[in-house]
């Protein structure tokens, strides 16, 4: 499906691709990384064919890099995304992205009594461990693991 030849998304001369994309994410990636607020040229697909996974997303940001920590918050919802980094029609960088220490918002605390299920207040997390996906809640210290992980 990534065949050069022929993209499903057209190549951009300069600018940064988030490709692996779980395709049931993608929405939600565009949100977390504020791009309904962005005015550069955004190209993006969607139920692309992927190895990986059996549909993926991809998104095309025309003449943008970003912060490593705004693009790190995506982690959450696409673990296995790739950021290439285009100058004049070359990947000249490949990163991996990592689930960052400190989790504001995203995603929702599984405790039903916790006050950020309770009131509007942002929620906000600590990564306890980084080989798993376990979060302690900064306001009732209940750790939500990835079985019970709701993206907000
Ligand atoms: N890409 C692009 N514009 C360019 C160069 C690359 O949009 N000028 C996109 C490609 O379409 C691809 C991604 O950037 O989705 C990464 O490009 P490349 O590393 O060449 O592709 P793959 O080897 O397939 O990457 P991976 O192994 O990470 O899937
Ligand atoms: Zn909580």
């Amino acid at each position: 499906m990534s065949n050069k030849t022929e993209l499903s998304v057209s190549a951009i001369k300069e600018g940064t691709v988030i490709d692996h994309i779980p395709a049931n994410c993608l929405f939600k990636v565009i949100s977390i990384l504020g791009l309904d607020n962005c005015d550069n040229l955004i190209t993006f697909g969607t139920n692309l064919g992927s190895n990986r996974y059996g549909k993926k997303a991809i998104i095309k940001v025309a003449d943008k890099s970003f912060e490593k920590e705004d693009l790190n918050r995506i982690a959450l919802v696409a673990p296995d995304a790739r950021l290439n980094i285009i100058r004049d029609y070359e990947v000249v960088e490949k990163k991996f992205v990592t689930v960052p220490q400190e989790i504001i918002g995203i995603a929702k605390c599984f405790n039903p009594k916790c006050i950020t299920n309770n009131e509007t207040i942002i929620t906000k997390f600590t990564l306890v461990n980084s080989n798993v996906m376990a979060l302690k809640c900064h306001y009732c210290e209940k750790v939500t693991t990835e079985e019970h992980l709701k993206i907000l």
